[in-house]
């Protein structure tokens, strides 16, 4: 939101009062004196006029978990357990999941309470790869590298997946690289092939990648470094 905005929604001060007000230096953002009525605000930033508190920083959060089997990536389930179950934190309640799993699929899932931080990063243009280890219940034909590769045509979405790097790992089990996140995606190209996934793990996303020491239904906040790595 415009600082514009934000300023004239206060106290119903109205557009032109607010440019006078931020014009005449009266408003810090975060602390720093802003002079432009354009200047960018989020409800990450406190926002105050005159001493007065405008709008009162909210915590951003991004976290990992170690997404254990049978836990559900939702906020909230009627049956299941959620991934925000798992999560011990006062503000767990502003989270949303920034690229979910199947119930039974395990591995590095995302979590913040920044939407534009997920939709940059889940955003299919900006083809964040995601790296998974999969098991399935049949040898995997020779061909799947190829048509990992060239994509499989999908309804009732009518997409064409993009390409998709498959390495065998043994008859049964492959790395599979994707660069976007369509629904049951690993499942139904694996299906494609006559192949029954018994196992989906994901390992990282973009140069994130889930650390050994974070067991199942763990969880920790982004490190710096971590966050940078995405
Ligand atoms: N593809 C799937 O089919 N399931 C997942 O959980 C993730 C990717």
């Amino acid at each position: 939101m415009k600082l514009d905005r934000l300023i004239a929604k206060h106290r119903f001060l109205g557009r032109a009062e607010a440019h006078r007000q931020i014009t005449a230096g009266h408003v810090r953002v975060d602390g720093r004196v802003i002079v432009d009525n354009q200047h960018e605000v989020d409800r990450f930033m406190q926002v105050e006029m005159a001493g007065e508190l405008v709008q009162q920083a909210q915590r951003a959060l991004y976290l990992m978990l170690h997404k254990p089997a049978g836990v559900v990536s939702a906020t909230r389930d009627a049956e299941h357990r959620t991934v925000i179950d798992l999560i011990d934190d006062p503000d767990k309640a502003t989270l949303h999941i920034a690229g979910r799993l199947d119930r039974a699929s395990t591995g590095l899932l995302l979590l913040t309470n920044d939407g534009r931080w997920s939709k940059r990063l889940m955003d299919a243009s900006a083809k964040v790869a995601k790296t998974y280890l999969v098991e399935v219940d049949d040898d995997i034909p020779l061909d799947a590298i190829e048509r990992f590769a060239a994509g499989m045509e999908f309804q009732p979405e009518g997409i064409t997946t993009l390409p998709a790097q498959l390495t065998l790992l043994g008859p049964r089990q492959a790395r599979v690289v994707l660069h976007e996140g369509r629904h049951h995606q690993i499942k139904r190209m694996f299906g494609r092939l006559g192949c029954l996934v018994t196992s989906l793990h994901r390992e990282s996303i973009g140069g994130l990648s889930l650390p050994s020491d974070l067991a199942p239904g763990m969880w920790h906040p982004l490190s710096a470094e971590e966050k940078a790595s995405l």
